[in-house]
């Protein structure tokens, strides 16, 4: 089977997988990255999202050969409990995860936003998490959340 090699979280990474794989099955299997989320499977719910390049994807929707050669980043590659990204602070602060399920996809929605415009709007924000769905109904909180934590990069 070809390898598919590309950047994950910043590490070289080849993969030994059928390039028409789903991107999500191959993260969460093979490479075992479990933050992103099987949900719909059919790029509606954003419980997969992965960045590629500055924009969130969903990678139930998309085979492993189209990010050959490209950055993927995970919800693994933006922070670590002993160092959390702004945004997971800022999830925590305005106390925006409710059971979690859909957290990763939104961390990386949001995640994907600040890096185009690292000063959103409340609509801007709207928009970027249009296609994440969050059946718990945390939506205003975590619009909060994303202005604070662009609030919090801008002062750094
Ligand atoms: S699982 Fe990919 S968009 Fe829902
Ligand atoms: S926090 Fe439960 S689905 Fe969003």
């Amino acid at each position: 089977m070809p390898n598919v090699r590309f950047r994950l979280n910043g590490v070289e990474t080849d993969v030994d997988a059928d390039p028409d794989s789903s991107l999500l099955a191959v993260l969460r299997g093979k490479l075992g990255m479990t933050g992103p989320h099987f949900g719909c499977g059919t790029n509606e719910c954003g419980a997969c999202n992965v960045i590629v390049g500055n924009h969130a994807i969903a990678a139930c929707d998309t085979p492993l050969w189209s990010v050959s050669d490209k950055d993927v980043t995970t919800i693994e590659g933006l922070g670590i409990p002993q160092k959390p990204h702004p945004l997971q602070r800022a999830f925590i602060a305005e106390q925006a995860l409710q059971c979690g399920y859909c957290i990763s996809g939104i961390l990386i929605s949001a995640a994907a936003l600040l890096m185009r415009n690292p000063n959103p709007s409340s609509a801007d924000v709207k928009t970027a998490l249009d296609c994440n769905l969050c059946r718990c109904g945390s939506h205003n909180r975590m619009v909060r959340a994303v202005l604070r934590a662009a609030a919090d990069m801008a002062a750094k």
